[in-house]
């Protein structure tokens, strides 16, 4: 029988390199700490306790403010998803109406089913030569609340998962103007503000809540995150949730790599990303010997709501290729052994952080010369469905979907129903289909073609993965 321990280990001794997350990237010359069982405790006298936090670990806090510059910041222990539910339920009164950006997390729409919100959904900029989205602009924004001044929240995620970053400081104030708060996902973006060469984070650009994985882009334990509050009158609602949401018996080891990922930043945080840019640099010079496959990179700011854009997201288009991305990001792994973060229909995505080394930069330019040298130019790729372009139509709020009586139908025979389930392209984990939403042909098409390609579908029966939970017949 396999044994996890024994298979990390023998994987650990492979030659795999990881454009994935966590940021720490299994870098132990940088990331050191003693045996984790030496220093594994639970909350004894003299180390604090997380829900109520007054000694060593509100220092923690205090140090996360002042890194990032929040009035308050939480750091936690369940990941973004955690600080995500706890934010919207203290932002947001149970029913209330509020603004969401299609393409957030599925932990934003949890956070919808858990309050019985009342959801009007925002669909960011499609980049359609990309099949990418970009941001959201400010005046969709705008529109949306004067055409519902009842919305009370506003929930954007900014960076996406592919790095493009809205225009967050013109948003906020547009935001206020309506009266509403802002709560900003940017779990994708802990990195922001250290560096000139990446973007300025929420936090100091007017957001109320800002919510960061430091997991995914910093050196940091998965699981690792923070909230981070502009509003300190929300602050106690924020901590009643977070005691509701997130463990009662809070992780040290997490507590204590979370410590030493700060002190890495407050001591050599500039050394080290200059160090990382220089780098990222080389690498994107590298790659402009590309002739068929090619790097998304900020030429896109300016346009489709994209107000700056993240150098550490590297996205590799196969859009000009006979390539696609499953299969890109197959060649990588299989032959080269370089392991990305997430693949979609036209391009494959990899994470770096400070902790790549000039030896996986190097790995991965080789590789993608290498690959690129034997294409040729693709033809017609044939018709290819458009995950950023179907709005499905909402029928029923998702925290009532979520809790009616359900029957199981097969996929292709679910036009017309109404899906009681999520349906998710995994990672990145935003749902194509919501609770409430009704299923149509494009919907089914579209499901079905990323399964035939190989992507990873969530939320369809777990073992024949072609048949859908919907509302039962008898309720409408
Ligand atoms: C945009 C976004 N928000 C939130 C989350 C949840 O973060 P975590 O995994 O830290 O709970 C993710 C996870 O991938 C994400 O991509």
């Amino acid at each position: 029988m396999n044994r996890l321990y024994d298979k990390l280990i023998s994987y650990r001794e492979e030659d795999y390199y990881p454009f994935h997350m966590p940021g720490h990237k299994r870098n132990t010359k940088l990331c050191q700490m003693s045996n984790p069982y030496s220093i594994d405790i639970t909350e004894i006298e003299g180390f604090d306790n997380l829900h109520q936090a007054e000694g060593i670990l509100i220092q923690l806090s205090q140090r996360l403010s002042l890194l990032y510059g929040s009035e308050k910041s939480y750091p936690l222990i369940n990941g973004s998803t955690v600080g995500i539910l706890a934010g919207i339920s203290s932002g947001a009164d149970r029913g209330s109406k509020v603004l969401i950006a299609r393409n957030c997390h599925k932990s934003v729409y949890h956070a919808v089913v858990l309050k019985e919100l009342r959801p009007v959904y925002i669909y960011p900029n499609y980049l359609k030569e990309e099949s990418i989205y970009g941001g959201i602009s400010v005046q969709d924004v705008e529109d949306a609340l004067i055409r519902d001044p009842d919305i009370s929240l506003v929930v954007l995620t900014s960076p996406t998962f592919d790095g493009f970053v809205s225009d967050i400081r013109a948003i906020a104030k547009v935001v206020h103007r309506h009266g509403a708060l802002f709560l900003v996902d940017e779990a994708h973006g802990a990195h922001f503000g250290f560096h000139r060469g990446f973007p300025e984070s929420a936090v100091t650009k007017g957001a109320d809540i800002v919510i960061q994985s430091m997991h995914k882009t910093l050196p940091a334990f998965t699981q690792s995150a923070v909230l981070h509050s502009n509003r300190t009158d929300l602050n106690d609602k924020i901590e009643r949730n977070l005691s509701i949401y997130e463990s009662s018996s809070p992780s040290y080891l997490l507590l204590a790599g979370m410590d030493r990922c700060i002190s890495m930043l407050e001591d050599s945080g500039k050394e080290l990303f200059d160090l990382y840019y220089a780098r990222l640099n080389e690498f994107y010079s590298s790659m402009n010997k590309l002739e068929h496959l090619r790097l998304i990179k900020s030429e896109t700011k300016g346009s489709f709501g994209i107000y700056d854009m993240d150098p550490s997201k590297i996205i590799i288009s196969v859009r000009d290729t006979q390539l696609s991305g499953h299969v890109l990001h197959t060649l990588l792994r299989e032959k080269y052994h370089l392991i990305m973060e997430m693949e979609a229909p036209d391009y494959v995505l990899g994470m770096t952080s400070i902790c790549d080394t000039q030896e996986g930069f190097l790995r991965l330019s080789k590789a993608l010369l290498e690959i690129d040298n034997v294409q040729k130019a693709a033809g017609n790729k044939g018709c290819r469905p458009s995950v950023g372009t179907i709005r499905p139509e909402q029928v029923m709020l998702p925290g009532e979907a979520a809790e009616t009586d359900t029957e199981q139908v097969p996929l292709e025979r679910s036009a017309g129903r109404i899906s009681a389930v999520f349906v998710s392209m995994y990672p990145p984990g935003s749902p194509l289909l919501v609770p409430g939403e009704r299923i149509d042909d494009e919907m089914i098409q579209m499901i079905q073609w990323l399964q035939r390609e190989g992507y990873t579908i969530t939320g369809l029966n777990k073992e024949t993965k072609d048949r859908i939970d919907v509302i039962a017949k008898t309720l409408h």
